[in-house]
């Protein structure tokens, strides 16, 4: 694309995940010079990079157990089956959310119930009442979407009421918690993504967290342990184990030696991850919320987030103008999505777009991201790119109003 001379063009690549750190890349060498990339040994002993990922996870987040999974995607399915979720249930989940959550859902057989937003982008704790007693759901999948954490003490609280088991979907919520408490660990379960534009990155890989025993073995066992769950370090004990191996399918999907040993590294250095990203959310917020028609949201001081990336309303164009608008930003680089496209786009997708669900009709959701705008945040954004994205944002804005 050719730009005119004076055109700024932003100076980074906003979905550039960056390097990982140099342990991680000299760890991954010495593992496959090794050529043990299973986490399991048979004879000798292996490195045993997941087993320690596992353990040093559970940790931080302060869980009894963690296991490791081959994705986000597939934490979630297992997590929906250890929690008891059977084929024709039905499952209460966010409608804001991502295309691998209803298909976790899908996956397992179950039928994804969708929950409206509020207009901070949160799910609306009223419609989880109505929508509980309208299908009869035993289950709720809270998605923190795009690190919007919803009221947890209100969220246990309806979960008690209505004898809803909890899954939390914390796929952009890694290192953040509502008021001192992780996300993760409010529900009977937490399920947590290391694909790339998360906030550690193996390319593929999740996570799953709880403290219940017979569900961390169920989890290990689903995950593909070949009856080598001796080997995790973050595991119940081999009584609990005995009263469910030969009732539990094993899915392969487990998470591979490679993937937990360059997770290793990045984990460790979690918490100055989410204190960059974070420095760099405010600058950027501080610069949308000057534009005219451009607002983030303030946040709830208890909502410790950890913000990879920001959304934003953006008001006074039309659709047609819209589209235009962030067309034209991401030909400049800044590379915006609008969760209102009407087809399905990259990682955009609206809850229309799975087709696959019973047809459901959510109009506040649909109306709310009608307006809602996102933006990934890499961790090397500086002010000066911050001031670049502000400029780019505000001249095309200009052009596409004159239009
Ligand atoms: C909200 C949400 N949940 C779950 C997932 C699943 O993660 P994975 O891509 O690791 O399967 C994603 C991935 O983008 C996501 O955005």
């Amino acid at each position: 694309m050719n730009h005119p001379a004076e055109e700024t063009i932003l100076n980074v690549d906003l979905s550039d995940p960056g390097s990982l750190p140099q342990t991680a890349i000299d760890q991954a060498v010495s593992l496959m010079k090794t050529g043990r990339l299973h986490r399991y040994g048979e004879y000798s002993g292996t490195e045993p990079h997941a087993a320690l990922l596992e353990k040093e996870f559970a940790q931080y987040v302060d869980a009894k157990y963690a296991v490791g999974i081959n994705s986000g995607g597939c934490a979630i399915f297992i997590g929906l089956k250890v929690a008891g979720v059977e084929a024709g249930d039905s499952v209460l989940v966010n409608a804001f959310n991502l295309a691998p959550v209803p298909g976790a859902i899908h996956h397992a057989g179950a039928k994804a119930v969708l929950v409206e937003i509020e207009d901070d982008y949160r799910i609306d704790i009223n419609d989880i009442r109505e929508k509980a007693k309208q299908s009869g759901a035993k289950v709720l999948l809270l998605t923190h979407m795009r690190g919007h954490i919803a009221d947890m003490q209100e969220i246990s609280k309806v979960c008690d009421e209505l004898g809803l088991t909890l899954i939390e979907d914390c796929a952009h919520t890694m290192g953040a918690k509502w008021g001192d408490k992780f996300t993760g660990r409010f529900g009977a379960l937490g399920c947590f993504s290391t694909q790339t534009f998360k906030h550690i990155n193996s390319g593929e890989g999740g996570i799953l967290v709880t403290d219940d025993e017979d569900m961390a073995a169920k989890a290990i066992l689903y995950s593909g342990s070949y009856m080598l769950y001796g080997q995790h370090q973050s595991a119940p004990s081999e009584a609990v184990f005995e009263k469910w191996k030969k009732t539990i399918p094993n899915f392969s999907m487990r998470m591979s030696n490679l993937v937990a040993c360059i997770l290793r590294p990045q984990l460790a250095e979690m918490t100055q991850r989410g204190e960059r990203w974070n420095e760099a959310y405010a600058a950027l917020e501080q610069r949308l919320n000057d534009i005219t028609g451009v607002d983030v949201l303030p946040r709830e001081p208890k909502e410790k987030f950890v913000a990879s990336s920001i959304q934003f309303n953006i008001s006074g164009l039309d659709q047609q103008q819209i589209i235009k608008w962030v067309d034209q930003c991401t030909n400049r680089m800044v590379a915006i999505k609008w969760f209102g496209r009407s087809e399905p786009m990259g990682y955009t997708s609206l809850y229309q777009h799975w087709q696959y669900l019973n047809s459901q009709s959510l109009p506040k959701t649909e109306s709310i991201l009608e307006t809602t705008c996102d933006m990934r945040i890499p961790l090397s954004l500086t002010d000066d790119s911050c001031d670049q994205i502000a400029l780019v944002m505000k001249e095309e804005l200009k052009k596409v109003r004159r239009s």
